[in-house]
This record gives C-alpha cells, structure tokens and sequence, in this order.
C-alpha cells in the first residue's frame, strides 16, 4: 500500500531514509511522515479533477501537524475543519482561509464569529438549529455567513459502524427527508448566503457504488432544491476513501472521480464547482509509527510482545480493532525463533493492544514500524497515563528529515495544573 516505504540492507526505509537510523536519532516512540508520499497521493486527485473547477479541501483532523498543513497548503488545497483550532492551525501553516470549509455538527458562536472573520468558503452546516444560530451571529455583524447544508443521502458506506455516517441512525447532517424544507428556511435567514450543498457519507470507504449512490441522492436534491429558486453553486462530496491497510483493495482517487464525473456529467451537473474533504487517503499511507520491542513475555494462554508504544499514541486498535501492519525495522537473520505474540503497550488497559496474533521474530531492543499509520494517528494521541505524546518527523524531497514535533517533555504535561494552596 506505501510504494514509498522499501527494504534494503539497512532494513525497512522510507524515501531511503533507514527508519532504523532514524529512531536511533529521535528515539521512540516515534511517527515518521513522507511529505513526497503525501504528494504522490494528492496527485490522483488533482489530475481527475484537472480542467473542472474543484477544490480539494483536506480534512486535516487526519494529522493536522503544521508541516504537514503546510505541504498541502503549497499543492493548492483547501482545507475542511471542524473547529477553531483547526482553523488556527490552518492560519499558522499559511493556508489560506478563502479555502477552508467548516464542518461539524456542534459549531460554537464563539468559532462561527472567528470563521466570518477569517472569511472562510463555506460553512457546512449540520441542523435546522444550526442554521438559526448562524444567521444570527453573521447578521449581528452585518454579513451574510456562506452555507451549504450537510444532508444525509441515507446510503450504507459498508465500513466499520463508528466511521460511518450517512445513514439514518447517525447524528450527522440533515435528513434527505428535511432537506428541502431546510433550504427553504436557510434562504429565508437574513445573515445566511446559500451558496452549496455536501455530503459525507463515512469513512475507510473500499467501494465506488456508495459514493455513487449518495450522488445520485444529492443530485436529486440539488433539482429539488434549484427548482424551489435556490441556486446552488458547488457540490461539496466530502472524504472517505479508504486505504489499504493490510488487503483491502480500495479503488484509486482517480477511478473514484471519474466515476463520479461520468455520472454528474451524465445528468446534466459537470459544470459545478466541485470539493472533496479527502483526510486518510492523503496521509494514512504516508506515515509509521516506530516503537522498541521492551519485553517479550511468553505465557500459558498468549504471548506478549511489550512495546514503548501504546493506545494513547495510537488508539485506532483499541478504538476500531484496527487491524495494522507491523514489522521489525531490520530482520533478524540470526535464528531468533518467531513468536505468535500480540504487541501490546504500557498502558494500564487490557485494551492498550497495536496487534494481535502476530508472528514476530524479534528481540528486545529491536524496533518495529506500525505501517499506515499517518492518519488518525497523532491525532488522536493522548497523554493517558501521563504519557508525553511522540515526536514527529517529515521526510522532504531533498532528503533531509525535520523533527517537525518535538517529544514531549513532562513538564509540559502539568503545565495548566495548579495545586490550592492547602
Ligand atoms: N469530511 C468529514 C465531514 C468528516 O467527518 C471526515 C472524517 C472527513 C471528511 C475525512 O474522512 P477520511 O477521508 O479521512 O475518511 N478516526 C477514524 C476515522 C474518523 C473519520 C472522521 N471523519 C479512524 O481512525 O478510522
């Protein structure tokens, strides 16, 4: 899945660079990012929509590191958050605000006031309520806030039950049902401008037929909604796609898109401004985890392969039961015997696992790459445990590896803490 990762005699390499050396260099736990790799998977993406009015806003709560906020502020994207520190971040890499949309289903004043500001693209709006709160704080200020409504096409993503999001039962976007109903009522706010509509319908998403499906459910609306006198300019598809983590078979963003294209343009819409809010698809692949082998610890039932690695610096095992490939950095050819482990963390929860049932032939000190791990990693760290979250680094085209995140210190961990004064 990551042509960008390659054996050689110093092990595992990503970009030529031995991660092997690397974790020597940084220490572990550690995430190591390819910012060519990020390119090469924008790439798809843009030459699909290449001639079509597009814009891919990266949906940055994948890895929302500056530098790599940074890498794709250069390629062109936009970006799709979901809070005011997403929109920070946005501005402190030097990504331009024009580009951003705004998704979320539980905006706060305080963030609607900052985006107006900042004078984002779109807001993608999630309920009836929402619009009302909306209109009222852009009004209070003399403007009209940019909308598109988030619907809900009803569509199964066929992916892991907490990633997907376009059914009825999820708490996203507004029902196909109400949609035109809620158009309607927007058009009516004074501080709103109705200038879209979008949809996102989960993620980790390995087929075209669902994708393919919501169009064709938002297309409808998208009649409904223009004949009822309310233009819509562009059509916000959202993210999704999958990637390959062990054997799935995704299909590529090119294939996606021109499916895509082929329907819209069949059905009278390929002049539309066309988004995509691609987060997985753009780093997962571009990212490990490197983590030391502390202990191996053979027992009755199962063996155990401890790690300095653990849920909190990846959580998506624990969370999803994520299965995600990892490796030993340099295998051994010395006859160390392969153990069938699961490789587990520090952390005090049964559930602090990154693999289980793996057959590894390691030792102690070793080091192991988790691979994929690019998206939803960092993230979604945390310091349970008091863990300092790891280091980050990007692998440039020249060559050169820039910590872009420094470890971690302790003291940082109890910097906002006060103790009363008895
Ligand atoms: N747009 C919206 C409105 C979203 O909610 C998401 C992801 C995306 C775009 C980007 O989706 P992607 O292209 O990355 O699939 N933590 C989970 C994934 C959560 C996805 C949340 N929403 C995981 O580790 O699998």
């Amino acid at each position: 899945g990551a042509p960008h990762l390659a054996w050689g005699p110093a092990g595992l390499s990503l970009d030529g660079q031995a991660l092997d050396a690397l974790a020597t260099e940084h220490g572990t736990p550690l995430y190591v990012y390819s910012r060519p790799a990020m390119r090469a998977a924008l790439a798809p993406y843009q030459r699909a929509l290449a001639g079509r009015a597009h814009l891919v806003c990266y949906a940055m709560k994948a890895n929302s590191n500056l530098a790599v906020l940074q890498t794709f502020a250069q390629a062109g994207c936009g970006f799709d958050i979901v809070s005011g520190g997403e929109l920070a971040r946005v501005r402190a890499a030097g990504g331009d605000p024009a580009k951003v949309v705004f998704s979320g289903l539980g905006k706060t004043r305080a963030e609607m006031a900052q985006a107006l500001d900042a004078g984002i693209k779109c807001f993608n709006v999630e309920s009836e309520a929402e619009l009302d709160v909306l209109s009222d704080v852009a009004a209070a200020s003399g403007r009209r806030a940019p909308v598109s409504l988030r619907v809900n096409p009803d569509v199964d993503a066929r992916t892991h039950p907490y990633i997907s999001t376009g059914l009825k039962g999820n708490k996203f976007g507004i029902a196909h049902t109400r949609a035109l109903a809620a158009y309607r009522h927007a058009a009516s706010l004074p501080g709103l401008q109705v200038v879209g509509i979008d949809c996102h319908i989960g993620s980790q998403i390995t087929e075209i037929a669902p994708y393919l499906d919501a169009l064709d459910r938002v297309l409808d609306l998208v009649e409904a909604i223009e004949a009822a006198g309310i233009p819509l300019h562009h059509l916000d598809l959202g993210g999704g796609l999958g990637i390959t983590y062990t054997d799935e078979q995704p299909p590529g963003a090119d294939a996606l898109i021109a499916a895509l294209l082929a329907k819209l343009d069949a059905r009278g819409h390929g002049g539309r401004e066309l988004l995509f809010e691609p987060g997985r698809s753009l780093v997962g692949n571009a990212g490990v985890l490197l983590t030391e082998v502390l202990y191996l610890k053979p027992g009755e039932d199962k063996n155990f392969c401890v790690v300095d690695a653990a849920m909190n610096d990846l959580m998506r095992p624990a969370l999803y039961e994520a299965v995600m490939g990892i490796v030993p950095l340099r295998p051994r050819a010395d006859g160390t015997p392969e153990l069938r482990c699961d490789v587990v963390g520090p952390v005090c929860e049964s559930g602090d696992w990154l693999g289980r049932d793996r057959s590894l032939a390691v030792q102690a000190g070793d080091r192991l790459a988790v691979l994929s791990a690019g998206a939803y990693g960092m993230a979604m760290a945390s310091n349970y445990n008091s863990r300092g979250r790891p280091a980050e680094l990007l692998l440039l085209d020249d060559g050169r590896a820039v910590q872009v995140r420094a470890r971690e210190p302790v003291e940082s961990l109890c910097a906002l803490e006060r103790l009363p004064d008895a």
